[in-house]
């Protein structure tokens, strides 16, 4: 009997094996008078490259820019091994830098510099500062000449890992497509500007410009039952999730009701997807809309605060059996929208602050896995 073989089944992409996607869109979101720089990038998978459900992230294996390779090499008088300029494009950290690479380069350094860099690498506290926000050509600058032998380089440099990113699109909005929110990590230090590794490399893809991608599927960040209303949190890029939450559900008409807490600087420029959240009111897909635009007046204004003021009625919503999601900063937000939600239970429930904490940790949280989170 012939052994042909079984039919291939899709590719599990992953980290280490990603599909070669394709740019088709790259759009500032913020308008003119914001400072800040948060991109819609459009990716497109076909009909060959990894699926997606909503509430799953995109994991980007980013590039180094050409321009900051260059300038590394040509610091180290090694601009012409092509070999060497390719392993650190694709696999070296170099827009931050770690301490073992100032070690080796204190260690090679002469004259005041290697003084200078001695000094520093034998204080821990000292090489914590001077490594925070310097990447590996500030750290050349400091010790003009140095010589490291091409072979040693990449092994005293951190690895590139894949960034995440919320998916900010339904898998049938328009298929075949990914869409991401993604911000731009942008700052100046020692007189040179910076950019996030993976936000800088997404910003600077040109049309058609290919990107290796794979899905990382959520665990727990799902859409509840369709009769279910949902309570959204997404300030700022933790917006993303629930643009396709909100697609989803109205492609698939789905009865449950949603509300959407937004919010960033200011409304003239920041409203990431305002003009869609707006459509979306209008033909009662998006049954309310609460923005905090915290820079539009003298005192901040964030969601936390909308939620507050809204607190009657959101603490209803909960009683009625509402889902609650909350997507963006971890460090501060979130900690920040999870006082809110248990002032608003000690509020509106009628419950002691223990028993708050209680009901929406153990029984909102756990057991009926009400409250989700997508925080990074
Ligand atoms: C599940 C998940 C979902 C996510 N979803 C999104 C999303 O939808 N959109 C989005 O934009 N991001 C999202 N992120 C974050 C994203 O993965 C990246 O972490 C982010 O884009 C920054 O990566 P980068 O490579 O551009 O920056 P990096 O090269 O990693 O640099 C970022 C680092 O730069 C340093 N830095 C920043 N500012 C300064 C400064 N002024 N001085 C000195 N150092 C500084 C800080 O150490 C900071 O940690 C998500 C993360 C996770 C885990
Ligand atoms: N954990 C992290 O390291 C992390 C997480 C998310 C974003 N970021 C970085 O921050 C930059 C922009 O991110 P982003 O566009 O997603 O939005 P963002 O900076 O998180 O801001 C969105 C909105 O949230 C407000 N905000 C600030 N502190 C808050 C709090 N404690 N509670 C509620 N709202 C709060 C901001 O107000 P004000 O700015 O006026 O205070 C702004 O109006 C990017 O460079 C990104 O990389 C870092």
């Amino acid at each position: 009997m012939s052994t042909s073989p079984a039919p291939s089944a899709t590719p599990a992409f992953g980290r280490n094996n990603p599909f070669a996607s394709q740019l088709l869109e790259n759009r500032q979101l913020n308008q003119k008078g914001s400072s800040k720089d948060t991109r819609h990038i459009v990716i497109q998978l076909g009909s060959s490259g990894p699926t997606y459900q909503c509430g799953d992230s995109l994991g980007v294996l980013p590039r180094n820019p050409e321009t900051l390779v260059r300038e590394f090499t040509q610091k180290l008088g090694l601009h012409d091994d092509a070999a060497l300029h390719e392993t650190l494009a694709t696999s070296a950290i170099l827009n931050r830098v770690g301490k073992k690479f100032v070690k080796a380069v204190a260690e090679k350094a002469t004259g005041p510099a290697r003084d200078k860099l001695q000094t520093i690498c034998a204080d821990e506290k000292k090489l914590e500062e001077y490594v925070f926000d310097r990447d590996v050509v500030d750290v050349l600058h400091d010790a003009p000449g140095v010589q490291l032998e091409p072979a040693e380089i990449p092994g005293l440099l951190n690895k590139i890992a894949p960034r995440l990113y919320s998916i900010a699109s339904s898998p049938d909005h328009r298929p075949g497509e990914v869409h991401l929110t993604v911000a731009v990590v942008q700052y100046t230090s020692h007189g040179r500007s910076k950019q996030g590794l993976a936000s800088g490399y997404l910003a600077h893809l040109a049309d058609q410009a290919s990107v290796p991608v794979y899905v990382q599927p959520t665990r727990h960040f799902h859409l509840p039952p369709p009769d279910r209303d949902i309570i959204m949190v997404g300030p700022g890029t933790g917006i993303a999730p629930f643009r396709a939450f909100l697609q989803h559900r109205q492609r698939h008409g789905h009865a449950g009701k949603n509300w959407l807490f937004f919010g960033d600087q200011h409304a003239q420029s920041d409203f990431l997807y305002g003009d869609e959240f707006a459509a979306a009111q209008k033909n009662g897909s998006l049954h309310r809309l609460s923005t905090a635009f915290s820079r539009d007046q003298a005192e901040k204004i964030y969601v936390q605060h909308r939620m507050q003021e809204e607190g009657a009625e959101l603490w209803r919503w909960l009683e009625n059996g509402a889902y609650f999601y909350v997507c963006g900063d971890a460090k501060r937000m979130a900690k920040d929208v999870h006082a809110a939600l248990l002032a608003i239970v000690v509020k509106h429930g009628g419950k002691t602050p223990e028993q708050a904490e209680e009901w929406l940790t153990v029984t909102f949280a756990k057991t009926e896995k009400r409250y989700l989170k997508d925080v990074y």
